[in-house]
């Protein structure tokens, strides 16, 4: 847990934070959306807020290129449903952002677990259910106190039978909700190491089984229309 000690805990000032307002050169993310939102800080003179969130991509795109390109995917099926569901345009943008970093807090996880092929123990399973707040944490600590509360949540569900708090429906954010049904979405059409790919028709199967318990209906048909045409 370096990177939670780092930035949230720990008595040292965070890297991204001492450096912040100086001119040193920033390395742009290889993360298209990340590298979109940075730098259109910075050519609005917003250099001290890109810093922070430069530095949070770097950690997650230099320990996990997979996470940073599961969260691009994501960052695209939120904006389809953000737009769907007419939501303004800064949340939008927020939510693209939310959709890159979700799982940011899987850096506090060790590597051996995240590419288990197997099923996880219960040991494990604890280790990987902290991301959600791990993740907040050094949103927090970058400033970017939104985002926080919508990916602490991306893991929570309607029935109340999610984590960390098992929040229940209209407890959890909107954006947490989109953020839930973008992830589940690309887990289920993408190859993972303990599975492969399913089918765009298997997937939006078991959006439209779960709806109402794991996701909200109103954001799966969101992203299931937009998907299909309709
Ligand atoms: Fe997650």
């Amino acid at each position: 847990m370096a990177v939670r000690d780092m930035s949230v805990e720990g008595a040292a000032t965070p890297p991204a934070l001492a450096m912040a307002g100086t001119k040193m050169p920033m390395p742009m993310p290889g993360n298209r959306v990340l590298r979109d939102v940075s730098q259109g800080m910075i050519h609005q003179g917003n250099r001290r807020a890109a810093r922070p969130l430069l530095t949070l991509t770097e950690v997650l795109e230099s320990r996990y290129e997979d996470l940073s390109d599961h969260g691009e995917t994501v960052a695209c099926y939120c904006e389809m449903i953000a737009r769907r569901l007419e939501l303004p345009h800064q949340t939008v943008e927020m939510l693209r952002l939310a959709g890159c970093l979700h799982d940011v807090g899987k850096v506090a996880v060790d590597e051996e677990i995240l590419r288990k092929p197997g099923p996880l123990t219960d040991d494990e399973w604890k280790q990987v259910k902290r991301h959600p707040e791990v993740g907040a944490d050094l949103l927090f600590s970058a400033n970017l106190g939104r985002l926080a509360s919508w990916v602490l949540a991306h893991h929570e569900r309607p029935d109340g039978r999610g984590y960390p708090f098992g929040m229940t429906s209209e407890e959890i954010p909107l954006p947490a909700r989109i953020l839930a049904v973008a992830d589940a979405y690309d887990a289920m059409t993408t190859d993972r190491v303990y599975k492969a790919a399913m089918s765009h028709a298997y997937a939006s199967r078991e959006l439209r089984d779960r709806a109402g318990e794991q996701f909200d209906p109103a954001v799966v048909e969101g992203l299931l229309c937009e998907l299909d045409g309709c």
